[in-house]
């Protein structure tokens, strides 16, 4: 499973992931975005949704939610999903990286393992496209690996200050705390930190 580079993972690595059993694709939404539902307000995007788990948890509870992802299985899988829970989801075949020309405006936006995915330069255009889709007011829920998170497997590490770094403009980072990531108990390839992955969850509000 070699990830870590300081290169964006590109879709080919992805398709390979969803060939096999991803490690991050656990059939529920993880926990720590779940503890924080009351918070999350609609319009939701869930952006780098995969098979759609979070998307599909903020639907039932009655929001109006579109779920991107740039790997048309992950989205195969997830409409498949919508479909069989009776949810409405609009799930979208999408690059992250260029939301900057997107009608579309969203009070939350959840980011699940996105941003630890992305180059130097991807952050960045990332972040500029969500300073366009993310209403004034809107807050942006992150959970990424975090510098904490051992060994050199898997994504890329993302320090506290790198966090404040790419939302230092128009943004306000409310919190970052530390979590875990849950991994499906059928990935043993790599062997993560006892628990899961350290990880940050930020939670991040869009100035006007
Ligand atoms: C670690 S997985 C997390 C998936 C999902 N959020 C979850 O928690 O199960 C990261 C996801 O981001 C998607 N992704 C990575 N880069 C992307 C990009 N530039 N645009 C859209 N999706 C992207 C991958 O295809 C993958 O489904």
């Amino acid at each position: 499973m070699t990830m870590l580079s300081s290169n964006s993972v590109d879709r080919a690595t992805f398709e390979s992931f969803y060939a096999g059993q991803a490690p991050w694709d656990i059939g529920k939404p993880q926990g720590t975005v779940a503890a924080v539902a009351d918070r999350v307000t609609g319009p939701v995007l869930d952006a780098g949704c995969g098979t759609g788990e979070h998307a599909l948890f903020f639907a039932a509870r009655g929001h109006r939610v579109t779920g991107i992802d740039f790997v048309e299985e992950a989205i195969r899988r997830a409409r498949a999903k919508a479909a069989e829970r009776g949810l409405a989801v609009e799930f979208l075949v999408k690059d992250a990286t260029a939301l900057g020309d997107w009608g579309e405006r969203f009070a939350s936006v959840i980011d699940c393992g996105l941003f630890h995915c992305f180059s130097n330069d991807d952050r960045r255009r990332y972040v500029r496209g969500l300073a366009r889709v993310v209403e004034t007011g809107g807050r942006l829920f992150l959970m990424c690996f975090s510098d904490e998170e051992p060994g050199a497997e898997g994504p890329r590490r993302v320090s506290r200050q790198e966090l404040y770094d790419a939302f230092a403009d128009g943004w306000e980072v409310e919190s970052v705390h530390p979590t875990r990531i849950e991994v499906h108990p059928e990935f043993t390839e790599v062997k993560f930190s006892e628990g899961g992955p350290k990880a940050w969850f930020a939670v991040v509000r869009r100035k006007g």
